[in-house]
């Protein structure tokens, strides 16, 4: 029986939000430039909606400018590739987001394609993409990022450690495997059709999980004293027509068998977002061909 650490993702997001702010005060005092991220959200989606909303308050409270563009359901493909065009040709703007998921008449692909990789704050254009797993210098998915500042602080030295993630996705699974190999862990991926998800996971001194699946992983999925990041974020309904969130790990289960453990919600969301606000500032210096904070 270990003492399991909690990871406390808020704080460590509250630490990368104030020196984001820090830097980005820096960075206007200098050349009288404040960064702007905009953000399109296409429908209706609650869950998108909170999201955005959440992005956008922490960016004005990093002093960074956010702008909102919010298209109805009904928008074509043709219309939403129109707006990413402008915002690629526009100056001020150094971040395009584009909140997915997106309704089923676009194709989401072709939108990520559209954006201008200088201003793909979200990491998935093909060229950050390339470049990431090339070890050249990229915008670095969000999510998969903090999830390394996380694990960072726990592990100082990942180097020969056994990560083994759970879920290969475009948006976690897959960028998340390429850090780890740059911190040189040895990384196994595991996906829906892999032969006893449970023996591989018990393999992790990390384990990283993103499957969406609530509470997929056991107690017994976890190696003793092994550090878990729980990515997963599920809505799960309540009798009283409530909902609470759980992540992809049984968290009570966890205790007192993971070395240390992110909550859900407090671990991985918050620092998520912080990595976003990072992003905006890495590419607005980025595409000035001024210096980068050390962040
Ligand atoms: N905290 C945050 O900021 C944040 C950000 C992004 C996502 N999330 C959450 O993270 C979760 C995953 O998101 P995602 O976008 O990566 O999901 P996704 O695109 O649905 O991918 C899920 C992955 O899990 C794999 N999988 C499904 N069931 C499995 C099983 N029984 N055993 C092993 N692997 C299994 C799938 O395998 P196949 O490829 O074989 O289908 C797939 O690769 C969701 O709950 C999402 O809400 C949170």
């Amino acid at each position: 029986m270990v003492a399991t650490k909690l990871i406390d993702g808020k704080a460590r997001a509250a630490l990368l939000c104030a020196k984001i702010a820090a830097a980005a005060k820096a960075l206007n005092t200098r050349s009288g430039i404040i960064p702007r991220l905009s953000v399109i959200l296409v429908g209706d989606d609650p869950a998108s909606e909170v999201y955005v909303r959440s992005k956008g308050k922490a960016t004005i409270e990093a002093g960074l400018q956010s702008v909102e563009h919010k298209l109805p359901a009904s928008t074509s493909e043709a219309d939403l590739l129109a707006l990413i065009a402008r915002l690629n040709a526009d100056e001020a703007v150094d971040g395009i987001l584009v909140q997915l998921p997106l309704p089923k008449a676009i194709d989401p692909q072709r939108v990520i394609e559209a954006i201008d990789p200088a201003k793909d704050v979200d990491g998935f254009h093909p060229q950050n993409v390339g470049k990431l797993w090339g070890g050249r210098k990229a915008l670095i998915p969000c999510t998969p990022f903090g999830c390394v500042l996380l694990l960072r602080d726990v592990v100082p030295n990942l180097a020969g450690a056994e990560a083994v993630i759970l879920g290969r996705s475009n948006i976690v699974g897959k960028p998340m495997a390429a850090l780890l190999l740059a911190e040189n862990c040895t990384v196994t991926l595991v996906h829906s059709r892999s032969r006893d998800a449970a023996s591989l996971a018990r393999r992790g001194d990390i384990l990283v999980v993103a499957v969406g699946k609530p509470e997929l992983v056991r107690g017994s999925w976890i190696k003793p004293g092994a550090v878990v990041i729980d990515v997963g974020i599920n809505r799960m309904p309540l009798p009283d027509g409530k909902s609470r969130l759980v992540g992809d790990v049984a968290f009570a289960e966890a205790q007192g068998i993971a070395g240390a453990i992110t909550p859900v919600p407090g671990g991985v969301g918050p620092i998520t977002i912080a990595c976003l606000l990072r992003n905006t500032l890495i590419a607005a210096c980025r595409r000035r061909g001024l210096p980068e904070p050390e962040l």
